[in-house]
């Protein structure tokens, strides 16, 4: 992970910040090449506000990584352009394998995707041949080819939940947080792979306690990929849609949010009369790594966006057949289990 972590967080501090008239005219042109290339923009909340903004205002979709994965399937565009990591990416040409398929930075990854090599992967399901495999989206095609099941963490306790009444034990990859998460909330047989995101992984219980004294009145959301210390001074844990769900209906009008805070952009439309806090970070200063702000997800910029339409060949992703086939499966397993669950039907 090293060398692609540097190389995201090198990128992150050389980026020249455009000033208001740039940024519009850089967005006037994208949304020009958007229209003459049939492309539509699939962004998920840890991007730029001006790339959440232009996916809006273009009539693309700003969501989490499950509505990510049902637009891209379900639209008419010729064209989609991911605006998110790597697997976001894959998934998208994996459901739709016609379109055409390209992000601004093909080497947006994530620490779960890289935490989770396919072949070591493929050894440990070996050694558990008796339970269901089940990964969590942030990995990558191979990964998923091997898996009977795709969730992301909006239906993961649902999915697990469901295993587990059909008398199933599982086998769980590769966030052992969300891993741990789902486990305690349904009781279900899980062994756990033994990976973390990066930029969950940096809250710390200690100073969210700290925080909660200095606001005492206010609500903490946590996303599952936090550690279980983080999680159990939740008021709401949930997936990015659910955390800004939870910030609606929670009566709250203060929220400190433990996430990535590019959700601060559509969280805060939603609730303009509420004051967002981000939860801190273990490193405040030089040491801290992401700071509430996924470099790969930065990786992101108007700018690259921009330079995209002058090397659509080069930025195109491309899945192998066999396995785009085999995770083909898994995916619209999710995709079919969370319709159903929509429906009321589980
Ligand atoms: P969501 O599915 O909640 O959008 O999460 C994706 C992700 O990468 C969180 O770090
Ligand atoms: Fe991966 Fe974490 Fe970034 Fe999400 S925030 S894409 S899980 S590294």
């Amino acid at each position: 992970m090293g060398d692609a972590l540097t190389h995201a967080l090198q990128l992150r501090d050389q980026r020249r910040p455009l000033d208001g008239a740039e940024k519009q005219a850089v967005a006037d042109r994208i949304k020009q090449q958007l229209k003459q290339h049939d492309a539509t923009l699939v962004a998920h909340y840890y991007t730029a506000p001006e790339i959440q903004a232009l996916a809006e205002e273009t009539g693309g979709c700003v969501s989490d990584s499950l509505e990510m994965a049902r637009f891209g399937s379900e639209s008419p565009a010729s064209t989609l352009i991911v605006c998110g990591v790597r697997f976001m990416g894959e998934t998208a040409k994996i459901l739709s394998p016609d379109k055409q398929v390209l992000m601004p930075e093909l080497e947006a990854t994530c620490s779960l995707d890289l935490g989770c090599p396919a072949e070591k992967f493929a050894n440990f399901c070996d050694q558990h041949p008796d339970r269901t495999v089940v990964v969590y989206a942030n990995t990558n095609a191979a990964v998923k080819a091997r898996a009977d099941y795709v969730v992301t963490s909006s239906i993961a306790v649902d999915l697990v939940q469901h295993l587990h009444d059909q008398g199933k034990k599982v086998l769980w990859a590769p966030d052992r947080y969300l891993g741990s998460y789902v486990q305690k909330q349904t009781d279900a047989d899980m062994v756990l792979w033994d990976s973390s995101c990066i930029v969950h992984e940096e809250f710390k219980s200690q100073r969210i306690r700290e925080m909660q004294h200095l606001y005492p009145d206010a609500a903490v959301l946590v996303h599952p990929e936090s550690p279980q210390s983080v999680i159990e001074l939740a008021d709401a844990v949930g997936s990015t849609s659910q955390l800004i769900q939870a910030a609606r209906d929670l009566p709250h009008s203060q929220l400190i949010v433990a996430t990535d805070q590019g959700i601060f952009y559509k969280m805060q439309q939603q609730v303009p009369h509420k004051e967002l806090i981000i939860a801190p970070t273990a490193g405040q200063g030089a040491t801290c790594c992401s700071c509430a702000n996924c470099p790969w997800m930065a990786m992101n910029s108007l700018d690259a966006l921009d330079a995209l339409f002058g090397r659509m060949q080069h930025n195109q992703i491309e899945v192998d057949s066999e396995v785009a086939r085999g995770a083909q499966r898994s995916l619209n397993r999710m995709l079919e289990f969370s319709a159903r669950l929509r429906a009321g039907e589980i």
